[in-house]
């Protein structure tokens, strides 16, 4: 009897978010047991670290598909929990992420190499990934559709050149394991897309796919005030009933002077000569770009309140520490020490 050869394989596993139908990805090389994770579901944080714990998955890469509208990304927490690198298609802009990744670019993973293909269309930034005959598509490419493309710089006829000049000419085989699926189905084909897909399958001509595009008129995603800007910055427990990025405001953090807890620190974000000039009392003047130097200090306090003169410096820094894993910050985003001023409140210099 012989024994079949069984050469170290790439294993894949298509875990599901039941809440936003969001299909997330991790792939293993059983050789190395190095793996990577696609589009992760912030909700489903413990699921995807149990699983890669049992496992026994040394997790390179945590991969955005693109900056979701529809539900938050756990790519933050897993990079803070695993020392997994954030990769995200060049075209995003994110900061907070590792490896900013180009056209044509691999991620090297066991015996295997992820190739990043820009399929740019749903979003300015969307990039599929294929590895082993299969491709991760997120929403470029859909079972039988394809991501809408009305807002985050979609483009009907970018998306339609992604999928027929970059996409389909992966060849007929090629698995295809999108990041969404509302009827149940798990995975296609290629081939079966280039045949059968709804939206422009079947050779359909370019500037009908794009009428049909521009008609969805579709509703806004549930979650799209909450979750773009929360993958924007990778996603770390952007909770607003918690942090009300947008409703805190200077009043509101007078109302918490008032009796400061001593586990809560006050940060101005703005230039130690702003600082000198005029401050909260208690403050402390951690200048906007050297925050990452004080994440050991963050730590020690339960909540971390920043503020800065606008509010810019404060939402940047907040974002920046977000994606670090810190999860206990509040931003004053939309006003800032003149408020402060204005109001009459102590000030110190
Ligand atoms: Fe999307």
């Amino acid at each position: 009897m012989t024994i079949p050869n069984t050469r170290p394989s790439l294993m894949v596993k298509q875990l599901y978010d039941r809440e936003s139908c969001t299909y997330s990805y991790l792939l293993v090389d059983a050789e190395s047991q190095e793996g990577a994770i696609i589009d992760p579901v912030r909700e489903l944080f413990d699921r995807d670290i149990e699983i890669i714990n049992e496992l026994g998955i040394e997790l390179l890469y945590s991969i955005e598909t693109h900056a979701h509208a529809d539900h938050v990304t756990s790519a933050g927490k897993i990079r803070q929990t695993t020392g997994a690198r954030i990769v995200f298609g060049e075209a995003s802009g994110i900061q907070a992420i590792d490896i900013s990744i180009k056209d044509g670019e691999e991620l090297a993973l066991g015996n295997y190499k992820i190739k990043a293909i820009a399929t740019p269309g749903h979003t300015a930034a969307c990039t599929s990934y294929f590895v082993d005959g299969m491709v991760f598509t997120g929403d470029t490419l859909l079972i039988r559709g394809c991501g809408r493309t009305d807002f985050q710089g979609g483009d009907p006829a970018v998306l339609y050149d992604s999928i027929t000049d970059k996409l389909f000419p992966l060849g007929d085989e090629v698995r295809v394991y999108p990041a969404h699926d509302y009827n149940g189905r798990i995975s296609s084909t290629i081939g079966e897309e280039k045949r059968w897909n709804s939206r422009l399958g079947g050779n359909r001509p370019k500037q009908e796919f794009i009428d049909l595009m521009n008609n969805l008129n579709l509703d806004l995603p549930k979650k799209i005030n909450e979750a773009v800007p929360a993958n924007m910055s990778v996603g770390i427990n952007f909770d607003p009933n918690r942090y009300l990025l947008h409703d805190f405001d200077m009043n509101n953090l007078h109302d918490v002077w008032q009796s400061l807890p001593e586990q809560s620190l006050i940060v101005d974000n703005r230039t130690p000569e702003e600082y000198a000039k005029a401050h909260v009392p208690g403050s402390r003047n951690i200048p906007f770009g050297t925050e990452n130097e004080h994440i050991d200090l963050f730590n020690q306090y339960q909540q971390v309140y920043v503020y800065c003169r606008s509010g810019r410096r404060a939402q940047t820094a907040f974002t920046n520490l977000n994606m670090q894993g810190l999860d206990h910050l509040v931003c004053i985003s939309h006003s800032g020490m003149p408020n402060w001023i204005d109001a009459g409140y102590p000030v110190e210099t």
